[in-house]
C-alpha cells in the first residue's frame, strides 16, 4: 500500500492558499477584460460541451489546480486503478468498472489477478443479450405463457439507484412494450404500491443484489415471492405445490450477483442467474449485470450505446493531460471551491425532466466514495473532503431552492445540463416549449455569474430598501454542460463524467472512494434492534434511553 501524498503539503496547496487569501472573483470583470476567456474555458469530451468559463477561476489557480492534480499522483492512480491494482485497500480489490464497458476486442487485452477481464465482461453481456432477447420478443414466457409486459427490479443502493436513473432517463427508448419498475425500501409501501396494480402472470422480477445479503433486497424478494405464488394461486394458474411455486419462480424470477451461490440458496435456477465481479463497486455497477432491467426494457443494442458512452469518457480520461482533461479539471475545481472557498455542497441541476433521478444517483456515487474521514492508510484527513451533491430538474428547482443560490449566503457551486434537442418536441400556440426551457438554463446561469448591480436596480426604478433586496451579488459559479440529446451514449458519457470527478477529488484528499465501511454500523445495530420491536424484552432492555422510548412509543402506537 503506498502511502497517500498529503495534499496540504504540496507547493500547490500553499499556492492556492495564497490564491484564496483575499480571493475576490470578478466574472464580469474577467469575462470584460478576456474574450477569449470561454473559447480557452470550454472543451469538447466525445459529445459533452463543457463551458467551464463561469468558474470563479483564472488562470494562475487554474495552473495552481493542475499542478495539485500532478503533485499528488493524479494521472498515475488512475493508471493504476486501470491496470488492475488493489486501489480499494481496505477490502483488498481492484477497482475496475471502467473494464465494463470496453469494447468487445480491445487491446491490449486486460488480464487482472489471472482472471480474462475482457472475456468474462463479454461472455456476460451475451447472456444478458441473449436473456433481454427472448423476454422482448416474448419467447420467455411466464408459468402461464403470457409473455413479460413489466419487469420489477429489487435491489437498494448501487443495485437500484443506477438502473432506476436510466430507466426513467432512456424512457424514450423503451419501445418493446416492457415497463421496469424498481422497489427498494425496506418501507412495506414500496413493494405494495409498485407491485398493486401488476399481473403476476405478466410480471419478471429481478433481484440485484452484489452481495445478495442486504436485508432490504432480500426480505423484498421473499415478499415479491409471496405476491406472486398468492397471485398466480388465486387465478388458478398455479396449483400452490411445492413444485408449481417451484416451476413459478424458474418462469418470474432471475438474480443478479457476484454470490451466485447465495442466489441458488434462495430458489433463483443458477442458470436464471446473471454475474458480475468484487472488482465492480455497487455505486459504479449500472454497466454491470446490475444493468439487466435496463437490457430488457431498452433493448441489448440501447445498452451497448451506453456503455460506448461511458468508454469514450475512459478513453479522455486515460489520453488526455491534466489541463485538458474535463473530469480532472472539475474535480479540481470541486476542490478549489472545497478547501479553498468554504463551499459544502454542489448543486446538480438537470434541464431534463428524464434526469430527475441523477441527483439521488450522484449522492451516492460521490457522497459513498468521498464522505471519508481517513485516508487509504488509516490515517485521518489532512483537509475537508466529500461535499454534499443534491438537485432537481430545472425548472422545478427555480421555484424552490435557486433563491437561496442566488442570493444566500452561501457558496453554492452548480452544474447545469442541458440538452439542444428535447425528447417530445412540443409547441405552444406555435412556440417551441424546449426552447423557453432552455432559455431558463441561460438565464439562470447568466443571473449567477454576473448578477445585478445595485445601480442596474437603481435605473430600473427601486428606491430604498429595495434596492438591496432586488440587486443580485454574481459571481455565483456555474459549470454548463450541453450535449446533442439525452442518448443512451450521452448519458453513459455524463455517468463516467462524474465517475472520474469523484475519483480526482479522492486522489486528492487520499482516500480509498471504493469501501463504504461507513453504512455497516447502522446494518448492525437495526439487526440487534429489530427483536426489541417485536417484543424481546432484554432487547428492549439492552438499548440506551433515548431509543429504548422510541420503542416504546412505537410500541404502545401501532395498530
Ligand atoms: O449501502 C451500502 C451498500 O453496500 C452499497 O454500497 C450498495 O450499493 C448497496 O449497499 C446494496 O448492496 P448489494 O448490491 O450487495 O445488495
Amino acid at each position: 500500500m503506498t502511502t497517500p501524498i498529503d495534499a496540504t503539503a504540496t507547493p500547490a496547496w500553499s499556492e492556492l492558499t495564497a490564491h484564496a487569501d483575499g480571493f475576490a472573483p470578478d466574472l464580469r470583470g474577467w469575462f470584460a477584460a478576456d474574450p477569449d476567456r470561454v473559447r480557452r474555458l470550454t472543451f469538447d469530451l466525445a459529445d459533452l460541451h463543457v463551458d467551464l468559463s463561469k468558474n470563479l477561476v483564472d488562470d494562475g489557480i487554474l495552473a495552481s489546480l493542475v499542478a495539485l492534480a500532478e503533485q499528488t499522483g493524479v494521472a498515475e492512480r488512475y493508471a493504476a486503478m486501470l491496470s488492475g491494482e488493489h486501489l480499494n485497500t481496505s477490502e483488498d480489490r481492484a477497482v475496475l468498472h471502467t473494464a465494463l464497458r470496453r469494447p468487445p476486442g480491445a487491446q491490449p487485452g486486460l488480464v487482472v489477478d489471472g482472471q480474462d477481464v475482457d472475456h468474462d465482461v463479454q461472455q456476460v453481456l451475451e447472456a444478458m443479450s441473449a436473456f433481454a432477447q427472448r423476454v422482448r420478443s416474448g419467447e420467455w414466457v411466464g408459468v402461464t405463457g403470457k409473455r413479460v409486459e413489466t419487469v420489477v427490479n429489487i435491489g437498494i443502493g448501487g443495485s437500484d439507484l443506477g438502473p432506476a436513473m436510466i430507466s426513467a432517463a432512456l424512457e424514450p427508448y423503451a419501445t418493446a412494450g416492457i415497463q421496469a419498475r424498481f422497489v427498494s425500501n425496506i418501507d412495506p409501501f414500496d413493494l405494495a404500491h409498485k407491485t398493486k396494480d401488476l399481473d403476476p402472470e405478466t410480471t419478471l422480477v429481478v433481484v440485484a443484489s452484489k452481495t445478495f445479503t442486504t436485508l432490504e433486497t432480500l426480505t423484498n424478494a421473499r415478499l415479491a415471492r409471496d405476491w406472486l405464488w398468492a397471485g398466480l394461486t388465486a387465478a388458478g394458474a398455479i396449483d400452490g405445490s411445492e413444485a408449481a411455486k417451484t416451476d413459478a419462480v424458474a418462469h418470474h424470477f432471475v438474480a443478479v450477483s457476484t454470490a451466485l451461490d447465495k442466489v441458488a440458496a434462495f430458489g433463483i435456477d443458477p442458470t436464471n442467474a446473471f454475474g458480475f465481479w468484487d472488482w465492480v463497486g455497487g455505486r459504479y455497477s449500472v454497466d454491470s449485470a446490475i444493468g439487466l432491467s435496463l437490457m430488457i426494457e431498452l433493448g441489448p443494442d440501447a445498452f451497448r450505446e451506453l456503455l460506448a458512452g461511458f468508454h469514450a469518457v475512459d478513453e479522455h480520461v486515460a489520453t488526455t493531460p491534466l489541463a485538458q482533461n474535463v473530469p480532472v479539471l472539475m474535480g479540481l475545481l470541486n476542490v478549489w471551491y472545497t478547501n479553498f472557498l468554504g463551499a459544502q455542497s454542489h448543486a446538480v441541476l438537470p434541464y431534463a425532466q428524464q434526469l430527475s433521478r441523477f441527483a439521488a444517483y450522484l449522492q451516492q456515487l460521490t457522497m459513498e466514495s468521498n464522505g471519508k474521514r481517513v485516508r487509504w492508510d488509516g490515517s485521518a484527513v489532512t483537509t475537508d473532503t466529500g461535499e454534499i451533491f443534491w438537485g432537481e430538474p430545472g425548472t422545478n428547482g427555480q421555484h424552490a431552492f435557486y433563491q437561496l443560490i442566488h442570493q444566500g449566503t452561501r457558496l453554492i457551486p452548480a452544474d447545469f445540463i442541458g440538452f439542444a434537442t428535447p425528447a417530445y418536441p412540443l409547441e405552444d400556440g406555435g412556440r417551441d416549449v424546449h426552447g423557453l426551457f432552455l432559455a431558463n438554463f441561460l438565464a439562470q446561469t447568466k443571473a449567477l455569474a454576473f448578477g445585478k448591480t445595485a445601480e442596474e436596480v437603481e435605473a430600473e426604478g427601486s428606491t430604498g430598501a429595495l434596492v438591496a433586496a432586488r440587486t443580485f451579488p454574481g459571481n455565483r459559479p456555474t459549470t454548463s454542460i450541453f450535449a446533442p440529446a439525452l442518448t443512451p451514449s450521452v448519458l453513459g458519457q455524463l455517468i463516467a463524467l462524474y465517475e472520474h470527478i469523484t475519483f480526482t477529488q479522492g486522489t486528492i484528499w487520499g482516500i480509498n472512494s471504493f469501501d463504504q465501511w461507513g453504512v455497516e454500523l447502522g446494518k448492525q445495530l437495526a439487526l440487534q434492534i429489530a427483536p426489541a420491536l417485536e417484543g424481546d424484552a432484554a432487547a428492549l432492555e439492552s438499548q440506551d434511553a433515548s431509543t429504548k422510548a422510541l420503542l416504546e412509543y412505537y410500541a404502545a402506537h401501532r395498530s
